[in-house]
């Protein structure tokens, strides 16, 4: 459906999972759809340099928790494809570049998990050869197998999801976290994706989630190009269509979950979660396994962006609010797991209690 990030070989093939073990895998550089041009162009960007993997990351140029593990991870396989020295400071170099680039944004924690895991691939690797080609070779190989997992992984949260979209339904979204959060399908995004296909009618209403407005540019342009009925709405605006009985179902994404449920999402969940209890709708929350951080207790203790005043201080580039006028700006919220009907996971659905089931 959408190709939000992907390996792109020197000799231009688009890669979306790795070929079988005893095929060669060309070097190649990291393919991103540059999602600050959206709606207005679809534009994608080759990056091979760390730094610009970084800024990229860092300038949502990709951004939705899944999506920034996998480009970390194509994004460190490209820039050791340029490594000339001794093999000896092979894992030295890609674990510096590895630690940089988990420094680009530091709430979801998909970055880390991926990055972490392609190093411990390496280091395993290393146990057995000094070849520079084959510890290559690897870096590439698991960094391709996180994204095929990530596509598959979708399209089971979508399958385990889709029973909760009845026909007629109204269903609440927030910011994107849909194809292009993910590999592909996106994971609250991949229930609707399902329930489309099988012919169900349903409306969805798109925050547009502000101060990036990533439902506006992103979700409601993703559900438009797939056929998918939806209403963009200010984010002020859920209260009230809740109170007029237009939303029967809330499903978000998240960029961490914590031990007891407690659950990281673009800023502007919490209120949301609070509002559906309310108006006795359920809310549920869509994430792959890696989306859980079990070494935390609790959501108080997951590490909340602060992002630069100007996005809220202007909008689309222009101002809209006096230039130096203090901002806060996180660019996450925690909703307490007290708020949560289900998480709905690539395994099946978990319900209340969590203690104990998100590990
Ligand atoms: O700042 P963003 O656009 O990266 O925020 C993204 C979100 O909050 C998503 O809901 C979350 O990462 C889940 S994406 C499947």
């Amino acid at each position: 459906m959408l190709d939000t990030v992907r390996w792109l070989t020197d000799d231009n093939r688009i890669l979306d999972h790795a070929p079988p073990t005893d095929t060669a895998l060309l070097p190649g550089k990291v393919r991103l759809i540059d999602q600050t041009q959206l709606p207005t162009s679809l534009a994608y960007l080759s990056l091979d340099a760390p730094a610009a993997i970084h800024d990229a990351i860092r300038r949502l140029v990709v951004r939705g928790a899944p999506a920034i593990g996998i480009a970390a991870a194509l994004g460190l396989a490209t820039a050791m494809q340029h490594h000339s020295g001794p093999p000896t400071t092979f894992l030295t170099e890609a674990q510096r570049i590895a630690a940089y680039l988990e420094t680009a944004r530091p709430t979801a924690v998909n970055l880390a998990w991926s990055l972490r895991r392609a190093m411990t691939t390496l280091t395993a690797a290393a146990q057995h050869t000094s070849a520079l080609p084959q510890l290559k070779q690897t870096l590439i190989r698991e960094a391709l197998n996180i994204l095929a997992e990530d596509i598959n992984m979708c399209r089971a949260i979508g399958e385990h999801g889709v029973p909760l979209i009845r026909p007629g339904m109204g269903i609440l979204t927030h910011c994107n976290a849909g194809a292009l959060a993910t590999g592909d399908f996106g994971t609250a995004l991949a229930p609707l994706y399902l329930a489309h296909a099988a012919g169900r009618a349903f409306t969805v209403y798109a925050d547009e989630t502000r101060p990036l407005l990533q439902g506006a540019r992103l979700t409601a342009w993703e559900l438009q190009r797939a056929g998918i009925d939806v209403i963009l709405i200010c984010d002020n605006m859920a209260a009230s269509l809740m109170r007029a009985g237009k939303i029967q179902l809330v499903i978000v994404g998240t960029d961490r979950v914590a031990a007891n449920g407690d659950t990281a999402n673009k800023i502007g969940t919490y209120g949301l979660a609070v509002l559906a209890k309310h108006h006795n709708i359920p809310f549920y929350v869509a994430l792959p396994r890696s989306t859980i951080d079990a070494s935390l207790p609790d959501g108080s203790h997951i590490p909340i962006e602060e992002r630069h005043p100007d996005e809220v201080r202007r909008l689309a580039g222009h101002p809209i609010a006096p230039a130096t006028v203090r901002v806060a700006n996180p660019a996450f919220d925690v909703t307490p797991h007290n708020l949560i009907t289900g998480f709905i996971t690539e395994r099946g659905i978990i319900t209340p209690p969590f203690a104990g089931k998100l590990v």
